[in-house]
């Protein structure tokens, strides 16, 4: 579906997340016949570049990540010539005359993507309203990291309250553009199959792992001020918490389906210190000089900030009460698997006896890679041998199921900004699900903050730190394998 004629203004427009995310999306997007031929980028930063030197960046940077879906040249020249750049200081005056002779007036959508820390947001807002361009039908895009605590966050929003009505303003969460993710909403909506026994009383357990192989790379100074709570837990995981656990909302609606997700971020269980596993990695054994332990990574040789964690919790409503949620994520791990699991209970009674063996049905949602959805059943083991019984997946993966060349993959920011310029906030993150998330993880930094609590160390490649299975184990459950 083509969308409405828009300008699109990147603050950071030549920085890491444009270059590598924002700007190929938005060519693929181009390829896919969605963005209207008189649509401007306009890319604004610091750098002294002009139009054409912008142009020539935003080129290298689509050969570099645009991916194979790219569409050729011809369009892509034509691509280049939908983008304008303005030098721009956010904390002064230079560029905003100049900024706002290209966009006022237009009869667009007019959007502004906020690529930058969010030191410059409050400077950045309140110049677009000086210079006449935050009128109540601009939007603005914000992305992470929205606070590092409660009180940042409630700082923040009220900055940019005192601008932007919140109906104006996306905050992004690129978990909630990825594939699979509005998937979990249309297999547990769409279906009469597993709504019925998404509670207490059918599910034992529900486990969420994000699992990366790569390190902190070059963001280790980032990094090592957030950690895995804060760059992971709070916004990503937490994401997939409240879609997997929510009430059915009576609509696929912005407020519906954001009013359900609140609700469940605000009856979760604060965490017990002794359900908190924290880790750090280590290096990779005789290949420290290219993949370095944790601590050399950040050059911080102290570092008690966390490259890992796994968590329990539980959530404290009539759905859910006394259902274990475990979630785990973690750097350089064994590999990159994100997947949420519904471990559902025993049947109450074997008529088959103990020798034909106890099996659970587990549904496996599969972010990435690889996605899909798979369904663990228990049939009869095929052959001679009496009734025993086995598992076998009940499998859908899209990439076999779904006919490649009528299917459209979309990376979860191109799907992202295409809602914002359609003003659909539904996959967005509203004010007070933030300060939410925040409050209910302040109290546990600032539990291992007062205990000086160190990270277990975890190998190179791992799952973990031998303690994270141990907290399903003592419970007698086992992590799902970390394998792609
Ligand atoms: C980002 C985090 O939000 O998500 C990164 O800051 C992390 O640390 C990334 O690597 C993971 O995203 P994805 O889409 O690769 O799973």
């Amino acid at each position: 579906i083509p969308v409405d004629l828009f300008d699109l203004v990147i603050f950071g427009g030549t920085g890491d997340l444009a270059r590598r995310k924002i700007l190929p999306g938005l060519f693929r997007r181009f390829c896919a016949g969605q963005m209207p031929a008189e649509a401007r980028i306009i890319g604004a930063a610091r750098s002294e570049l002009d139009t054409k030197g912008y142009r020539e960046m935003v080129r290298e940077a689509i050969a570099e990540f645009g991916g194979e879906q790219a569409c050729g040249d011809e369009h892509l020249e034509k691509f280049l010539g939908q983008l304008e750049y303005v030098t721009i200081d956010a904390r002064g005056d230079q560029g905003w005359k100049e900024l706002q002779q290209l966009v006022v007036g237009t009869d667009r959508v007019e959007a502004y993507y906020f690529s930058v820390a969010p030191s410059l947001f409050g400077d950045i807002a309140e110049r677009l309203q000086k210079w006449g361009m935050a009128d109540d039908e601009a939007r603005i895009v914000v992305e992470k990291p929205f606070g590092r605590d409660l009180a940042t966050a409630r700082s923040l929003n009220k900055t940019l309250a005192t601008y932007f009505n919140e109906d104006q303003i996306y905050r992004i969460d690129h978990y909630l553009g990825k594939e699979t993710v509005q998937n979990l909403m249309a297999v547990r909506f769409g279906n009469m199959l597993f709504e019925p026994l998404w509670n207490s009383q059918y599910v034992d357990h529900i486990q969420i792992t994000v699992a990366e192989t790569v390190g902190v790379g070059g963001r280790g100074e980032y990094y090592d001020k957030s950690g895995a709570m804060r760059d992971m837990v709070q916004n990503h995981l937490m994401q997939l918490l409240c879609l997997i656990a929510m009430e059915p909302p009576a609509q696929f609606a912005p407020d519906a389906v954001r009013d359900e997700k609140l609700k469940v971020i605000r009856a979760l269980e604060a965490v017990a210190p002794y359900h908190i596993v924290r880790g750090q990695y280590q290096a990779e054994p005789c290949n420290e000089s290219e993949n370095p332990g944790y601590r050399t990574a950040v050059e911080n040789p102290r570092s008690r900030t966390e490259s890992f964690i796994a968590l329990r919790t539980e959530i404290s409503n009539w759905r859910w009460a006394g259902t274990p949620f475990y979630l785990r994520t973690g750097k350089r791990m064994a590999a990159r698997s994100s997947e949420i699991t519904v471990v559902f209970k025993d049947t109450p009674h074997s008529i088959f006896g103990d020798e034909a063996g106890r099996h659970r049905n587990v549904l496996s949602i599969r972010l990435q890679p690889n996605e899909g959805i798979t369904l663990g059943v228990t049939i009869k083991e095929p052959g001679p041998g009496g009734m025993r019984l086995i598992d076998v997946p009940l499998d859908m993966s899209f990439a076999e199921t779904l006919d490649p060349d009528h299917v459209d993959h979309v990376d979860a920011y191109e799907r992202l900004i295409m809602d914002v310029i359609r003003g659909n906030q539904t996959l967005f993150m509203r004010g007070d699900e933030v300060e939410a998330a925040w409050a209910w993880t302040d109290p546990i930094i600032e539990g291992w903050e007062a205990r000086n609590d160190v990270p277990k160390p975890y190998d190179h490649g791992s799952e973990g730190p031998t303690d994270a299975t141990e907290l399903l184990r003592r419970e007698g459950r086992e992590w799902r394998k970390v394998k792609e």
